[in-house]
């Protein structure tokens, strides 16, 4: 399957160019195509063009809404790694999800990697999750009070989060992080007997787009070229530390130095948004011990590790209790939403229990509380993620065979359902191995295995996604267009 794009559009229309020419002229527009015992079977002009069309995906209905959305909306999109900024190209407008697949408005359908960047770990569409939205929708869609709903989460996220005691739901996981700052700052305010207004974050960690989260913030700014923001106020920015992910000595020299003035220290506990960088042995022990030390408040943001890494995120993988942990992503069902959390101590401090103060008009909304819940309940379900770990290794075994079988020097990473293969020959640790990446021909590869029918996230700095209904098939279907992307694209 070959799909159309302007170049081969340009093609088509000289093809058909020299076609009438060749009529004009009197001349067959024939080529030759087969010669037996000195027959020779002629194919027309016309005939390969049809041909040509039946076989292509066409895209001009995403191109006209993107042509559209651009007058309207910055850079024609609502969050700006959809932009295809990194690989060139237009984005694909979506018409609908279902199962592993997404289709486009131009009828084009692909496997699908990216899962609305991770929420979907059930897959699109979900039936029962489809259904319990619709239960929950005609029964109302927000009150602005609370409903039971949000006590049934909070239970559910407890239990496999024994480290959130209480939790606040809010409604993405930019509000869950910065409101997870405020607290930890809150609580030294409060009851550490001093203010304390710094943090350190790891570079190449994303955390949502608060001010003063955004320094060296990862894969969106990273692929827009964006080194500081404008609009940050320099004082913003002042009170973030940033050092490299996996260096514990780093985080040591600035805690030695400032350690009396911060507040906390919040890490991806698996680094998904430099594609997935593992942590190191050792790192986040060490990152335990020294602020445990130091009174400083760790505080683990799995909005994309949380029930993805495992079913007790990353904290569960790897044995290490933090004080805080933020959620999103999965606990939403692929509605839109956000949990901090952490100990009585700190939460009792946030407001109306405390004068902490954070809110929000559809925070708790019933229909984003029920898909969660819904989607925990299957992910619960036995043999649920030996499933998950199942098809992510098999994937990740395919790939790794294709780029040897393809010579192509690639790294591929994986944490349970979380991976990225990189265009480099080099270990990836931190972010500044992960930038020496080949961008160039990871945004030929990208294009390639769009053309192929294959969604993966359009930015080498992006984790892929596996979910529960990518079946053998989808996989080994993957798995042979990467081949034939990594070949065509060296
Ligand atoms: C680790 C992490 N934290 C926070 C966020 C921000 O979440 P949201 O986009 O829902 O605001 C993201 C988003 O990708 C993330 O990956």
């Amino acid at each position: 399957m070959k799909p159309i794009n302007t170049v081969t559009l340009k093609l088509t229309f000289i093809i058909y160019y020299c076609q009438c020419n060749f009529f004009i002229m009197g001349l067959r527009g024939r080529v030759p195509l087969w010669e037996f015992e000195g027959e020779t079977l002629k194919i027309d002009f016309f005939i390969i063009n049809m041909l040509y069309f039946s076989v292509s995906r066409i895209f001009n209905k995403s191109q006209e809404l993107f042509r559209q959305a651009s007058c309207l909306i910055p850079g024609g999109v609502n969050s700006p790694v959809r932009a295809f900024k990194a690989v060139g190209g237009k984005p694909l407008f979506i018409d609908h999800g279902k199962g592993s697949r997404i289709y486009d408005v131009d009828g084009n359908d692909y496997i699908d990697y990216v899962l609305s960047w991770g929420p979907l770990i059930i897959g699109h569409a979900h039936p029962e999750v489809i259904e319990v939205i619709k239960k929950t929708a005609e029964l109302g869609t927000s009150f602005g009070a609370p409903t039971e709903l949000e006590i049934r989460l909070a239970q559910e996220i407890k239990k496999a989060y024994p480290s959130m005691a209480m939790v606040r739901a809010v409604n993405s996981g930019t509000e869950a992080t910065m409101s997870a700052l405020r607290a930890a700052r809150g609580f030294h305010s409060l009851h550490g007997g001093q203010k304390r207004d710094k943090i350190i974050k790891f570079e190449g960690c994303y955390h949502g787009h608060a001010d003063g989260l955004l320094s060296k913030a990862g894969s969106g700014l990273a692929t827009l070229g964006i080194p500081d923001c404008p609009g940050v106020p320099q004082s913003y920015a002042s009170e973030t530390i940033t050092v490299p992910y996996n260096d514990i000595s780093a985080v040591e020299a600035v805690i030695k130095q400032d350690g009396k003035d911060i507040a906390a220290v919040i890490v991806e506990p698996i680094a998904g948004n430099m594609g997935c960088v593992p942590p190191k042995a050792g790192f986040l022990e060490g990152l335990r011990r020294i602020t445990k030390q130091h009174g400083i408040i760790l505080i683990f943001d799995e909005v994309m590790t949380g029930f993805r890494a495992a079913y007790g995120g990353a904290q569960e993988l790897y044995g290490i209790v933090p004080d805080m942990t933020c959620l999103g992503k999965v606990i939403g069902g692929g509605l839109p939403v956000g949990v901090y959390g952490g100990s009585i101590e700190i939460m009792s401090n946030i407001a109306p229990q405390g004068s902490v103060y954070q809110a929000g008009t559809l925070s708790g909304n019933p229909l984003a509380m029920a898909a969660g819940l819904k989607t925990l309940e299957i992910l619960n379900r036995a043999g649920t993620y030996d499933l998950l770990e199942n098809r992510s290794k098999m994937l990740e075994d395919g790939l790794k065979d294709a780029a040897i079988r393809a010579g192509a020097k690639t790294k591929f990473y994986r944490v349970g359902t979380m991976f990225c293969s990189y265009f480099t020959d080099h270990e990836v640790s931190d972010w500044e191995s992960v930038k020496t990446c080949d961008t160039k021909r990871f945004g030929r590869y990208f294009s390639l295995l769009l053309e192929n029918g294959i969604n993966i996230a359009p930015s080498q700095f992006e984790a892929g996604f596996m979910s529960t209904v990518h079946s053998e098939r989808d996989i080994e279907d993957t798995v042979k267009a990467c081949y034939e992307a990594l070949i065509k694209s060296s």
